[in-house]
């Protein structure tokens, strides 16, 4: 019963249709987001990519044939746009209008859909993504997706003006050690050989710097075999460039800019896909901000005092107090004996939360826990001045006045603290702030707060390897007035380093790349590297160094996370549009699945019998 579509032409899409076409004939295509049939006259809501049109099927065999329609039925409708006879609908931008139909093709019939395709519906994400074609044809996705794909065009545009080369690489390449675990690939030329797939065209990109493409640019996909979080993919999509003959700062600069051209474009994008207006606002808002000021730079040190994360989340303000002076010698155990261990005591001052019910606070101390905390200290100010502490009993007055001022501690305030080392600490303080910042709801969420963190360090003690290693990569340029002390001191070095948060969220990173070969034979040491490893691993990139490398730097931004972010959406799988759930598995195809012996036998593979068990 489906019927071709020879001879017929779309005239527009849907919501393309205007008013000054009142009168005219148009030929639409689409599907059938809802029919009602009211006495004979059979109304349907067409829907596609750019929205609903109303169209209006009276009498005859046309209505008959338009009483079989339903939903997600692909139809073509030629007909007279005219004014809306019944109530204009304000929430679809062709509510003015509707289109009186002559003439209906059915192009094809479907099944009933196993979900509405509706925004806001509440069915489970594994249905959706199994059936992601039918979820992709929701507004709200369909939209997302759009907007990615405007997203990246202005990305090209600004790249292009400023003189960069948008170059390929590869995707079968050789395993690096370092990064996360890599998807390997076997070769069937060279049994018992495997590719991997690039985690980050990182080398590569270095590689075309050592080739004089001095500006390169790439929209590159990434693949990293990783736990999966609500802003990580297995593979995902980098923005991702290399410069030479330039400095930390002219990567900064150059990137300041390119997020200052995508901010100004971006309303007329929300506008023109009919995204919510205050996401048109708050670009704008960013957008004044970074052509007054640029963006604000911030060291490592600095975001992890004051906010306890590498990616501080700027909307909102409520900063961590150092008390670890204040506290030393006085009568709480916990806080002396992290003291005298090396550690620290911080503390938060959570405004007019003294109040807080004992089972809220609790909920707190378990965060703290999840984190490394050993628990997590209180005084909760009343208004009536009195006050309620879990270690009152173990201080003097005195003790609790001055540390009470030295958190600026008012009637009605709740101070939290932790004592540990330096990095649960941070790690626990910074969570509990950004739980206390959405639950009272301290900021906008559609607020645009971007900050470069710089100076990282150089090296990150890793108690599962029990040696420094690389925090950004084994090329990542020092500090070099602090790469003297190296040897004495590995964990105090700087890289010259820097990322681009966004909203609490890391949205790229980069670094100046080492191009003296003295210092990356020294570096390489400190990382434990043998010659002949270092030669085996990346031989290549440490042999075009010895032809004349330039001196470069890059960064890469995640596009997935961008998109997600400027879209004002929770997860990264709403702006990609066939993602990997959990498990690192595609639903909708069912892959990763076993392989024929056939194509194993290729492969030089078997199976462990055991194992395929398990599955
Ligand atoms: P890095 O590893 O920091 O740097 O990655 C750059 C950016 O990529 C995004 N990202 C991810 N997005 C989604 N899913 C993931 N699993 C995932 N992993 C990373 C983040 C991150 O900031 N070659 C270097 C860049 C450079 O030095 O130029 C690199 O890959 O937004
Ligand atoms: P306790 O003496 O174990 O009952 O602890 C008294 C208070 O100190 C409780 O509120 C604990 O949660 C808190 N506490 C315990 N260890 C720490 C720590 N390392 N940092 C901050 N508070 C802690």
């Amino acid at each position: 019963m489906a019927e071709s579509i020879k001879g017929l032409k779309r005239s527009m899409r849907c919501a393309e249709v205007t008013e000054e076409m009142i009168g005219s004939q148009v030929t639409l295509m689409g599907w059938v987001a809802k029919c009602r049939n009211k006495g004979g006259i059979v109304f349907v809501d067409m829907r596609d990519r750019t929205g609903i049109m109303q169209v209006i099927f009276e009498g005859g065999e046309l209505g008959e044939l338009a009483g079989t329609l339903r939903s997600e039925f692909c139809i073509a409708v030629t007909g007279t746009v005219q004014k809306r006879a019944g109530a204009v609908n304000e929430n679809l931008k062709t509510g003015t209008m509707e289109v009186y139909a002559s003439d209906l093709r059915i192009l094809s019939k479907s099944e009933t859909p196993p979900f509405h395709v509706l925004d806001g519906i509440e069915t489970r994400e594994e249905l959706r993504l199994r059936y992601r074609y039918l979820d992709l044809r929701r507004p709200e996705l369909q939209k997302k997706i759009m907007f990615r794909s405007r997203l990246v065009s202005l990305v090209r545009e600004f790249m292009d003006a400023e003189g960069f080369l948008d170059i390929e690489t590869p995707d079968l390449i050789g395993s690096t050690p370092e990064g996360a675990r890599d998807y390997l690939v076997p070769s069937r030329v060279h049994p018992g050989s495997f590719y991997a797939l690039p985690q980050s065209p990182q080398l590569f990109k270095q590689l075309l710097m050592c080739s004089g493409f001095d500006r390169y640019y790439q929209i590159a996909r990434c693949f990293r075999d990783e736990d999966l979080r609500a802003d990580r993919q297995p593979e995902f999509t980098q923005i991702d460039m290399e410069l030479s003959f330039v400095e930390q700062d002219d990567v900064m600069d150059v990137n300041t800019r390119l997020l200052g051209f995508l901010l100004k474009r971006l309303p007329d994008v929300y506008k023109k896909l009919g995204f919510a207006p205050e996401l048109a606002e708050a670009a704008e808002r960013a957008t004044e901000k970074i052509e007054a000021e640029g963006i604000e730079k911030m060291t490592w040190k600095t975001a992890m005092d004051l906010y306890g994360s590498d990616k501080p989340d700027l909307r909102f303000d409520m900063k961590i107090t150092d008390v670890t002076d204040v506290v030393r010698g006085c009568g709480f155990a916990v806080f002396t004996g992290a003291i005298e261990n090396g550690g620290m005591v911080r503390g938060l001052n959570v405004k007019g939360q003294g109040g807080m019910p004992r089972k809220k606070i609790d909920k707190l101390v378990e965060t703290a826990k999840t984190y490394g905390a050993k628990g997590l200290a209180y005084i909760q100010l009343k208004e009536d001045g009195s006050m309620k502490s879990s270690f009152q009993k173990f201080m003097t007055e005195e003790e609790m006045k001055a540390l009470i001022a030295a958190m600026n501690g008012e009637p009605g305030d709740l101070l939290l603290f932790a004592a540990d080392r330096f990095k649960v600490v941070c790690a626990s303080l910074g969570a509990i702030r950004l739980e206390m910042g959405e639950q009272l709801g301290l900021y906008d969420k559609n607020e645009l707060c971007f900050v470069w963190i710089t100076e990282f360090p150089l090296l990150e003690w890793s108690d599962e390897e029990n040696r420094f290693m690389a925090m950004h990569h084994p090329f990542t340029m020092p500090v070099l007035s602090d790469f003297e002390h190296v040897d004495e001191d590995p964990g105090s070095v700087r890289a010259e380093a820097y990322d681009i948060v966004l909203n609490g969220t890391e949205l790229g990173g980069g670094s100046v790349r080492i191009h003296m070969d003295d210092v990356q034979e020294k570096m390489l040491s400190v990382l434990g590297f043998s010659k002949e490893r270092a030669e085996e691993q990346f031989g290549f990139l440490l042999r075009a160094f010895r032809y004349g490398v330039p001196p470069h730097a890059g960064l890469a931004y995640g596009l997935d996370r961008m998109a997600m972010i400027f879209t004002g959406s929770d997860s990264i799988r709403d702006v990609i549009a066939f993602p990997k759930v959990k498990d690192a598995s595609d639903l909708m195809i069912d892959a990763p699945a076993p392989v024929d012996e056939k194509q194993l036998r290729e492969l030089s593979i078997s199976v462990d019998a055991e194992e395929e068990e398990k599955e």
